[in-house]
């Protein structure tokens, strides 16, 4: 009997045929998994493996092709759509910590910024951190008038009629309340209500569910909402965005109002000051969490006082005032059935284990990273032994996994007692699965030593790069095309009519040119029809006009990630003048090379993967391309800036009295400024406290202007 490890080549037409019925079957259930229950089974790597294996086989039998052929369709069912709703203020996520002595290093850093001696004097909240979907829900005039999921943290979806349906959400606040009320916190599925439904579909003969969360997001993304109704879903408040009063002037005060508001809070939130205390209160959670009835994969720590969360302020994408002590992952025994190679975008080989598959905390888990060639060798970054005992990984292994949370599972270990006689060492390739140009492993130019990461050297001729490209450029914090996800890339990117064809971003703006003239009619393919190709037309044009920080990170320019793309932006101010710079900079000398590495969290590595992407006539080329099509916006300027340092080039120096260097600059962002670590001609303000030296003779040497810490508190007007 042939299985899906039968090469092509070898099946006859009848093995075919059922294998292609099977596929036709497999596919359609995974689609529906994924985009109608929220609740996929297998990795998009798995998905793409089962569509590539059925056009293999469609390609070498044309005749088998099958009327419901995944191959006929694109994209899956229809997503019910909720209209969008731009949160007040952004839902931030948290940073993680791992270890006790992470825990230790948080607090340190908050007495740190805030200048404080660690004396225990600062208090902290510390809540289980609950496994399930964040919610925003504004109340005016003490009437709920809205309801929010956290999407991509700045804009969410509506959800207002389904979460009305949640009994423990009050629909309205006692008199009082202030005009305004952004309540925020965790909308969840009780264990106990997850195993009854699951009981419930199982006998009926229906598919039954992952887990508590995914199916609490398949049932607030209903778009009937008597089906959340009958779900029973919970909720706990423990956050807040916009509000237009305080009534309290501490985290546990807010949560405490928010309690006497009618809301459920976590009971096992404790306000403690001591770090040993905080440590001792995340293993009493840890103890109580196999007792409780729903999910947490950690405990959430806060700075309880209100004016010291405002003074710490945020990270791009969370606050300096809370982390998520999060709990070990979970672990399973499993066998290695194969190893796998993926290309991804800039052409890294990784390897992936293929395993037998075994449940880990609740999950059942198939593949593993296992990270590069020395990874698998047993070795870690800097040539140590990794593992208890360094031991290889080959194909045949039992091996420890570990699932934490939504990341890969790892391989945590090789059991060798149970290692099979005939084992080989794996041996990684040296040319690219892909297209068989040659994988190299880089040498670093200063150290010397061998990159870990073996790349393809195809570059633009390898299809997984480029389709891997294509995909980041229209991700969600690139271009978000809606509509044209990382399947209808495959799609497009695999077709051969030059009218559907999609190769390189530019050509996704040429479709509808392109298709306007043709007989190969989108609209004709299965999975689209008219209405959504209009959609898919509408939602390409809307990207005509582009922030410059997206821009900037579509194009993806390796080490340049959003928050890199968004200090190139803030820095640059337009399109033009970044690209007249890089392009200056690629002597990687002189004013243009010196500018680009004052921008803060631009190193040395990143300046020349930039200045080095400019000197790729094909990246020319295609950007030329793509300009004739798109716009880049010179990026909105922060909120503040009618600051009066909005815009401006600030360098702080010396000792600071009043204000740690890291809260200084903070605060300075903040305010739109710029905070470069050296003086150059570009700086314009330079604020010098005492025992300030080499910084402030250059400052007097360039004529920049010069304040002490008093005038920058004048200077700023607080
Ligand atoms: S506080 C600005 N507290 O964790 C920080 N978050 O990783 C606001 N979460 O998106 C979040 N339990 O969905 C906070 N007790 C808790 C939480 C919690 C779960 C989730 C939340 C957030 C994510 C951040």
């Amino acid at each position: 009997m042939a299985n899906a490890k039968t090469p092509v080549e070898t099946l006859t037409e009848e093995e075919a045929a059922a294998e292609l019925a099977f596929l036709a079957a497999e596919i359609a259930r995974h689609d529906e998994l994924y985009h109608g229950q929220d609740a996929p089974e297998i990795p998009d790597a798995d998905y793409d493996a089962l569509k590539r294996r059925n056009e293999a086989i469609e390609a070498r039998f044309p005749a088998l092709v099958r009327d419901d052929s995944p191959s006929r369709r694109v994209g899956a069912a229809p997503l019910p759509t909720f209209a969008p709703i731009t949160h007040s203020r952004p839902m931030l996520s948290l940073d993680n910590a791992f270890s006790d002595d992470d825990v230790r290093d948080f607090v340190a850093s908050v007495y740190r910024f805030l200048g404080r001696l660690p004396d225990d004097s600062i208090a902290f909240t510390a809540e289980p951190k609950i496994d399930g979907l964040s919610m925003s829900i504004r109340y005016e005039d003490g009437r709920l008038v809205s309801a929010a999921t956290r999407g991509d943290g700045t804009t969410g979806e509506n959800v207002t009629a389904n979460v009305r349906t949640i009994a423990e959400i009050p629909d309205r606040l006692p008199a009082g309340a202030p005009a305004v009320v952004e309540l925020r916190g965790e909308v969840y599925m009780a264990k106990s209500d997850f195993l009854a439904l699951n009981e419930k579909m199982a006998a009926e003969g229906r598919q039954t569910y992952v887990n508590p969360r995914n199916t609490a997001a398949g049932s607030l993304r209903q778009l009937d909402a008597s089906v959340t109704a009958s779900r029973k879903l919970r909720f706990f408040a423990y956050a807040w965005g916009e509000m237009s009063e305080m009534p309290a002037e501490t985290q546990s005060g807010m949560v405490e109002v928010f309690r006497n508001w009618g809301f459920p809070v976590n009971p096992l939130t404790a306000t403690l000051c001591r770090v040993e205390d905080i440590i001792a209160h995340y293993r009493a959670i840890g103890l109580a969490r196999p007792d409780l009835d729903y999910d947490i994969d950690g405990v959430v720590y806060k700075v309880d006082e209100l004016a010291l969360q405002e003074r710490l302020g945020f990270r791009s994408r969370s606050p300096r005032w809370a982390t998520a002590h999060k709990f070990p992952a979970e672990q399973a025994f499993t066998t290695v059935e194969r190893i796998d190679i993926q290309v991804g975008r800039t052409g890294a080989l990784t390897p992936v284990a293929r395993l037998a598959p075994v449940t880990v905390g609740g999950v059942v888990v198939m593949n593993a990273t296992l990270h590069n060639a020395d990874y698998i060798d047993g070795l870690g970054n800097s040539g140590e032994r990794i593992r208890a005992e360094g031991h290889d990984i080959r194909v045949g292994d039992t091996v420890i996994v570990q699932r934490a949370g939504d990341v890969i599972p790892q391989v945590l270990d090789v059991v060798m007692e149970k290692r099979p006689a005939e084992t080989h060492p794996y041996e990684f390739p040296r040319t690219c699965p892909v297209c068989g140009s040659h994988a190299v492993r880089e040498r670093h130019e200063k150290t010397g030593r061998l990159d870990s990461v073996t790349r393809c050297t195809g570059g633009f001729v390898c299809r997984a790069q480029a389709v891997e490209h294509l995909k980041h450029f229209v991700s969600r914090n690139a271009f978000d095309i809606e509509g044209l996800g990382a399947r209808q890339i495959d799609f497009f990117f695999g077709a051969e009519d030059p009218a559907l064809s999609i190769r390189t971003a530019p050509d996704i703006f040429t479709l509808a040119k392109r298709q306007a003239g043709s007989l190969a009619k989108l609209e004709n393919i299965d999975g689209f029809g008219k209405v959504s190709v209009r959609k898919l037309y509408d939602a390409i044009d809307a990207r005509r006009a582009i922030a410059l920080h997206r821009f900037i990170y579509a194009l993806g320019i390796r080490h340049v990630g959003e928050t890199t793309a968004k200090a190139l932006a803030r820095a640059y101010g337009t399109y033009d003048a970044f690209r007249t710079a890089m392009t200056e900079a690629g002597t990687l000398s002189g004013e243009a090379w010196a500018e680009l590495n004052t921008i803060d969290g631009i190193g040395d590595v990143v300046a020349r993967a930039v200045v080095e992407f400019y000197k790729e006539p094909r990246n020319i080329d295609v950007i030329g391309r793509l300009l004739e099509e798109v716009t880049p916006q010179a990026d909105d300027t922060p909120a503040s800036v009618s600051s009066p340092v909005a815009g401006k080039t600030v360098v702080f120096t010396g000792s600071l009295e009043k204000m740690t260097r890291d809260e200084a600059k903070a605060m300075a962002e903040r305010l739109g400024a710029k905070v470069a670590g050296s003086v150059s001609r570009k700086t314009d303000l330079v604020v010098a406290g005492p025992g300030a030296g080499s910084k402030l003779d250059k400052a007097r040497e360039f004529d920049i202007e010069i304040i002490d810490e008093d005038g920058w508190f004048v200077r700023i007007g607080s």
